[in-house]
């Protein structure tokens, strides 16, 4: 995706008297974006929903985007054209950066099917010095189709929906996510620890000591990461083959 273009002129960036370091102080902790993205029915709203608890009950403010939810509102003029979900996720991009420069940890789960459109919200993110993580929400179609929440599958199996993220509209898996879960081989539980690991060996959350204290997320120590495909959390599975076959991963290419 080409960046938007800006059509409104003579307009500048206003700055205020209270910084973003300042949001941040009071909050007692740093705005990030995690980006869920995955077919529908993969899982990416249940994950949110918990993760957003465990990182409640941490004391971190986070705030979920959801992709029904978001298109109930501010994205309600927008369909499922390859347009309309380019802009859907342009939006949902810019409004995450917004979160995130308050000083919230936004948890945006749409099926975002689209790699560019992804690496336009990262680019938004890094341009603005704000932390972008893309999870990976990994789900085989047939499994998805299995579990078919809300019975879209079915119906879009019968013709009665078009353009249907998998069915008869692409979907393109993310090459280098940050985190990569599979779903069918995971506890939601696993899942939630797997992310939460991650953000703290990222230093975007305080790391919980043995004896409860916090270290702040401030000198989280980001070296201390996992090599790029490593497991960060849940155990190893073995496939058919007998080859070790990782069903979380965590990289640290970023
Ligand atoms: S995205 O492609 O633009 O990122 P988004 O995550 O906002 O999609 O919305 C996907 C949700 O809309 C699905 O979980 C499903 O409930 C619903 N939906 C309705 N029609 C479609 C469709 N044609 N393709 C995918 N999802 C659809």
């Amino acid at each position: 995706m080409t960046p938007a273009k800006q059509k409104a002129t003579n307009v500048t960036w206003q700055e205020g008297l209270v910084t973003r370091e300042d949001r941040y102080q009071i909050l007692r902790q740093k705005g990030a974006t995690i980006w869920f993205t995955g077919l529908s029915g993969s899982g990416k709203s249940t994950i949110a929903v918990a993760l957003e608890r465990a990182l409640f009950r941490r004391g971190k403010l986070s705030y979920r985007l959801d992709g029904d939810n978001v298109r109930l509102g501010i994205n309600k003029n927008l369909g499922f054209s390859e347009a309309d979900r380019r802009e859907n996720i342009r939006r949902i991009g810019e409004v995450a950066k917004l979160f995130g420069d308050a000083g919230a940890i936004s948890l945006s789960a749409f099926i975002s099917p689209y790699a560019s459109d992804r690496d336009e919200v990262r680019r938004l993110h890094e341009e603005a010095d704000l932390r972008f993580v893309e999870v990976f929400v990994d789900c085989p179609l047939s499994e998805a189709e299995r579990r078919d929440p809300k019975g879209l599958y079915r119906r879009a199996r019968a013709g009665e929906i078009k353009n249907f993220t998998g069915i008869d509209d692409p979907y393109e898996k993310p090459v280098n996510p940050e985190i990569h879960l599979r779903t069918d081989q995971l506890t939601v539980k696993e899942e939630v620890s797997a992310i939460i690991d991650y953000l703290e060996r990222h230093g975007i959350i305080d790391t919980v000591r043995i004896d409860g204290s916090l270290r702040p997320a401030e000198r989280g120590d980001s070296s201390r990461g996992l090599e790029p495909g490593s497991a960060a959390a849940g155990p190893e599975r073995s496939d058919a083959s007998g080859q070790a076959k990782r069903n979380v991963s965590a990289g640290d290419a970023r």
